[in-house]
């Protein structure tokens, strides 16, 4: 009896001597002069692919396996045995090729040559069947694995919060708006639009961060995270920003800025370690194709401490630095990217943890710091791609919580919930949110965040 396995156990020396099955997708065919050929398929279990010998005795041989080619679905059955070719332990002696669906090469975009990412973007339905997307979704997916593992590990419980919002946690009017109102012929109260007369009677969008309501659940049940799509609607076409993306959002009670900043090293550093032991193929693939310093800089990471600083030092460097920036950098302002990489890239070259900025430049909900000018902020920043996470401890008290949200022109009452949390058993709390995309980013190399997400949404593009 043949048993169906995947190319992945099918490469293993142990496979030898076993009668089986595989199914996947033909990347190549090449025929020897000695009536056979040799078939790869990859099923997207592994990176590499199997190969497959095709007798000139098999009975479709020349009405069907002969005019396979690249894109082509087939189901092999035979012996696997050792390869006496390079780079391979194993191969198949297949006994039976069965066709299920041919891929015109007139038109089938995947040929045997190298396409650019941004080609590949405009066939996101066919980019899986390549070498670099499909170990972008595999390490992706051990990504996600670990950070439930972690958390899960570590005493947290998972929460779902709301896709669908009415408060702008981050206060910057990046959001989506979500109306069943007609465009065309809206109600209207006193020449506005009248949001009372929509599904949810007031205007709502889609979430920027789930951090409002994961405080909620750690206000309560002690640990708590998020992990979820959240929307921005910020009209920016760089590399490193996205309009839909996940954010893992962990919310801790009883906890400050500084076991905030621990937590959030520890959870990377055993992400780096998963990710090196679990995908070490497709990591391989990335240190030698997209960027060779993949592999030591995860390994120099785990190794190291992540360098702490305060926004007012971080500054000092800057300014002191002799470097060129775009942006002028002076204490008050936002760092931008340029700055951030700085640090961690050319002034430390490891991964930087900045906190204490001034409270002007952050939202309502970051703890006021004695100083009064300054909140317990932290962001996380590493090489190549700068901010992958941006937390805080959070404002417990009541009077203080409301005053900065009369500063940021909030109205409290919309935000009754939120200070009830501060009314009723206030504790001190502590969260952060680490960006998906941007982590995945940063441990495969890939220069562009549209290459580390299936299905890219930025302005304009919202395909498949
Ligand atoms: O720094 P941000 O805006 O923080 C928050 O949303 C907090 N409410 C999180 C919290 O404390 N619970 O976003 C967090 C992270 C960033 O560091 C970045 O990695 C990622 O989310 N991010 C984006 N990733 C891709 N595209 C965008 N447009 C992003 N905006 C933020
Ligand atoms: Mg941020």
């Amino acid at each position: 009896m043949s048993e169906k396995i995947t190319v992945a156990e099918a490469r293993r020396p142990e496979a030898v001597g076993r009668v089986v099955v595989l199914q996947g997708w033909v990347r190549t065919r090449r025929d020897s002069k000695a009536s056979f050929s040799f078939i790869e398929i990859n099923d997207g279990s592994c990176f590499g692919n199997i190969q497959a010998i095709a007798d000139g005795e098999l009975e479709n041989y020349e009405s069907q396996i002969k005019r396979l080619s690249p894109g082509c679905s087939v189901t092999i059955e035979g012996l696997v045995r050792e390869s006496p070719g390079k780079g391979q332990a194993t191969e198949v002696q297949a006994t039976r090729v069965t066709v299920h669906g041919t891929a015109d090469v007139e038109t089938y975009p995947l040929q045997k040559k190298r396409h650019s990412f941004e080609f590949l973007r405009s066939i996101a339905h066919l980019r899986p069947r390549t070498n670099t997307f499909g170990a972008v979704a595999r390490v992706r997916n051990c990504v996600c694995n670990s950070i439930h593992q972690f958390f899960q590990e570590d005493g947290f419980l998972y929460v779902h919060t709301p896709v669908i919002t009415a408060s702008d946690c981050e206060g910057a009017g990046e959001m989506f708006q979500v109306t069943t109102l007609n465009l065309e012929d809206a109600p209207k109260q006193g020449g506005k639009v009248d949001f009372a007369a929509d599904f949810f009677d007031r205007p709502s969008f889609l979430t920027v961060s789930g951090q409002l309501e994961a405080e909620i659940f750690a206000c309560g049940l002690g640990k708590a995270y998020t992990f979820g799509p959240t929307f921005r609607a910020e009209n920016s076409n760089t590399a490193r920003h996205l309009a839909e993306f996940w954010m893992i959002e962990p919310e801790m009670a009883f906890c400050d800025l500084v076991g905030n900043m621990d937590l959030a090293e520890r959870m990377l550093k055993r992400v780096f370690t998963d990710v090196l032991e679990k995908c070490p193929e497709d990591i391989e693939f990335f240190n030698l194709r997209i960027d060779k310093t993949v592999v030591e800089t995860l390994r120099h990471i785990i190794e190291s401490e992540f360098r702490r600083l305060t926004y007012t030092e971080a500054v000092e460097i800057l300014k002191t630095s002799g470097e060129k920036f775009e942006f002028p950098v002076d204490w008050g302002t936002d760092l931008q990217s340029e700055h951030e990489r700085y640090l961690t890239e050319k002034h430390f070259k490891c991964p930087v943890i900045l906190h204490d900025y001034p409270s002007s430049i952050k939202p309502f909900y970051m703890r006021l710091s004695d100083d009064e000018k300054t909140v317990g902020a932290m962001d996380v920043l590493v090489p190549k791609v700068g901010e992958i996470i941006g937390g805080s401890q959070r404002e417990e008290r009541l009077d203080v919580l409301e005053a900065r949200m009369k500063e940021q022109d909030l109205e409290p009452e919309d935000y009754w919930w939120y200070l009830d949390l501060r009314r009723y058993g206030t504790v001190p709390h502590s969260g952060f949110g680490l960006g998906l995309e941007r982590l995945v980013q940063f441990i495969t190399g890939m220069a562009n965040i549209r290459d580390v997400i299936p299905f890219p949404r930025t302005p304009g593009n919202a395909e498949f």
